[in-house]
């Protein structure tokens, strides 16, 4: 989708930056997407003001983290995505307390924590993403969920259209599910970590790097797991089983080394990850009687 002139000058005044066509692909980890164009947002006080612009205009749009959970639909997007720019300042620590910006890195926000002593989260250290993804799906890995050490979340809530702040009380976090609205959109958070030597955080961290490389398919381009876990099951498991391993639909393929971990291999597009997707859940469907539901979020047109 193309932005107007007139809009791009109005975003520019609100401090934005057009990126115009840009490529979803190579802004997404899976390396699949269309184009639209990208606005570029440096200030979390804009965003009211631009949702707000972007809602006059009747602008359908979209705002993208780290683009590493997200599959999106193939040609002209008929969204334009709005994305946060990192600073270097967006991370401070205050006694057991970590302010975070929702754009930094979330991996990043891991090792900056653990050099001033504070850990527990080690097991996201390999979660690829921005803070704001993980508080929005409660990333977890290795027994560890962003969500029991929130304690209070800055954001722009669609419904009142201003920023606000939420209490951990006020916020229901589950397994890979949040009670943010799927319009919200995540600024600033505040976590509570428990004091722990550097390098204990760090013997920490190097086991859970080790068993990830040792499982997951790290050097392709993929999104994660594809699928939620079923309830007490493992999906990765039941397609491994399954013997899909391999599987291909295009450039779309189940992982080798992880069945959960669907990699496009080359020129994957939307349409093939769909149909491997739609395959693999009703194989499983037929031989387990469960419906798996999707981790990674679709962005159709
Ligand atoms: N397994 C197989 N074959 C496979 C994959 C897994 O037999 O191809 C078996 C493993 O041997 C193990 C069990 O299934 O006994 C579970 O596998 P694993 O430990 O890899 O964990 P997972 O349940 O598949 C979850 C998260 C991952 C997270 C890991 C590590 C979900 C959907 N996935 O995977 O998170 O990294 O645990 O804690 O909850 C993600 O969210 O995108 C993600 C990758």
């Amino acid at each position: 989708m193309r932005i107007s002139a007139q809009l791009e000058a109005r975003l520019r005044e609100l401090g934005a930056e057009l990126r115009p066509a840009a490529s979803l692909a190579e802004h997404t980890s899976l390396g699949i997407g269309g184009t639209t164009d990208e606005i570029l947002l440096r200030h979390y006080e804009t965003v009211p003001k631009i949702m707000r612009l972007l809602a006059e205009e009747g602008v359908p749009h979209r705002f993208l983290g780290g683009g590493t959970n997200v599959l999106v639909d193939d040609g002209e997007l008929s969204f334009v995505v709005l994305h946060m720019l990192t600073s270097a300042l967006g991370m401070h620590v205050e006694g057991n307390a970590a302010y975070v910006d929702a754009a930094a890195d979330l991996g990043a926000t891991v090792t900056f924590c653990a050099k001033h002593d504070l850990g527990g989260m080690e097991g996201l250290i390999g979660v690829p993403g921005s803070v704001g993804g993980a508080l929005r799906m409660n990333a977890g890995a290795y027994g560890t969920q962003i969500g029991p050490h929130v304690r209070e979340v800055e954001l722009y809530r669609a419904a009142s259209g201003e920023i606000e702040s939420v209490r951990d009380s006020e916020i229901r976090f589950d397994y890979r599910h949040t009670s943010f609205a799927p319009e919200d959109v995540m600024l600033r958070v505040k976590l509570e970590l428990p004091s722990q030597p550097f390098q204990e955080i760090l013997a920490g961290i190097k086991v859970c790097n080790e068993k990830r490389r040792s499982s997951q398919p790290l050097n392709q381009k993929s999104a994660g797991c594809i699928f939620k876990n079923p309830p007490g099951g493992s999906a990765g498991r039941m397609i491994d089983e399954l013997g899909l391993k391999g599987h291909r639909v295009g450039d779309a393929m189940v992982s080798d080394r992880h069945a959960n971990f669907f990699v496009n291999t080359g020129q994957a597009r939307c349409v093939d990850m769909l149909k491997l997707i739609d395959l693999v859940r009703e194989r499983v469907r037929g031989a387990y009687g469960i419906e798996l539901e999707n981790e990674v979020i679709v962005w159709r047109n």
